[in-house]
């Protein structure tokens, strides 16, 4: 069971931190060669020298996913360097959060444009070759996870931007979990609660305070939680596709 991704490639969006990083940790152990697209080079090249060092395959595309071209570019050079493509982590995000009276429209516009658009153009890249690897692989399906949010189910006072980007994943993946569920590509949701990542620290000092007063006293999951998830859905049985997993800290109450 411990490679059950053997001989399938996997490309994670965001895996120079957090989440992304241990999901691609986790996929690489299962056997899967791993495409690692993020900006930050250095902290891709370490983590691919480490999941390299522990005898799996992982290449790096430095990438801002943000820019259709780019993000078209990674998911083609990944299939032409790796063979093909049966999973896709859609999971680099930023979480911009505050009153929207006082927001920067800079930062919307940032949080549409990674947290949507990106998301989006990694996925149309991506699709022919799901189907593709659907249709052709041993496995005979191939994943798309996407990442949204307990956000993106529930819409609070101080998160109207992010939650209108996580609610639209959870939109977009229903509608494309209809599309392809005859092709056997499964399209899930992973909707998580706080997690202790970088995520955080990209608000601005007095809206992460805030943040911080309303998480105080909470154990926040870890990414490798979220990590342990993705490889329970990517790891099914052809039969079987888990749709949507919402996940808190066990404290969390909204
Ligand atoms: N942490 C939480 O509490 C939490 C809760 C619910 C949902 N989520 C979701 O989980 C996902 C991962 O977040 P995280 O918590 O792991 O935070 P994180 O450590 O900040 O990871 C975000 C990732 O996105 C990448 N990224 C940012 N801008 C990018 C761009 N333009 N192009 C390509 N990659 C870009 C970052 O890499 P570079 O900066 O190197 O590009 C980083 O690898 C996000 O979608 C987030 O909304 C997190």
């Amino acid at each position: 069971m411990a490679e059950q991704l053997t001989g399938t490639v996997a490309l994670i969006t965001g895996a120079s931190s957090g989440i992304g990083e241990a999901a691609a940790r986790v996929l690489a152990t299962r056997g899967a060669a791993v495409a690692l697209v993020a900006r930050r080079k250095d902290r891709l090249e370490q983590l691919a020298e480490a999941i390299t060092q522990q005898g799996g395959r992982a290449l790096v595309f430095e990438t801002d996913v943000t820019d259709q071209a780019q993000a078209r570019l990674a998911v083609e050079q990944s299939v032409a360097a790796l063979g093909r493509l049966d999973t896709v982590i859609n999971n680099a995000g930023v979480m911009l959060l505050g009153p929207a009276s006082e927001a920067p429209l800079e930062e919307w516009d940032r949080m549409v444009a990674l947290n949507l658009q990106g998301l989006l153009y990694i996925t149309h890249a991506a699709l022919p070759h799901l189907v593709s690897a659907a249709q052709t692989s041993p496995r005979q399906v191939a994943d798309l996870v996407n990442i949204s949010s307990v956000a993106g189910r529930v819409s609070r006072n101080g998160s109207s931007v992010y939650a209108a980007t996580k609610f639209g994943v959870v939109a977009f993946s229903e509608s494309l979990r209809q599309e392809f569920a005859g092709r056997h590509v499964r399209v899930s949701v992973v909707e998580p609660g706080v997690v202790a990542t970088e995520l955080a620290t990209h608000m601005r000092a007095e809206v992460q305070e805030r943040s911080m007063q309303r998480f105080a006293g909470v154990e926040r999951l870890e990414a490798e939680d979220i990590a342990d998830v993705i490889d329970y859905i990517v790891t099914r049985p052809r039969r079987m596709a888990i749709n949507e997993v919402l996940v808190r800290p066990t404290q969390q109450e909204g």
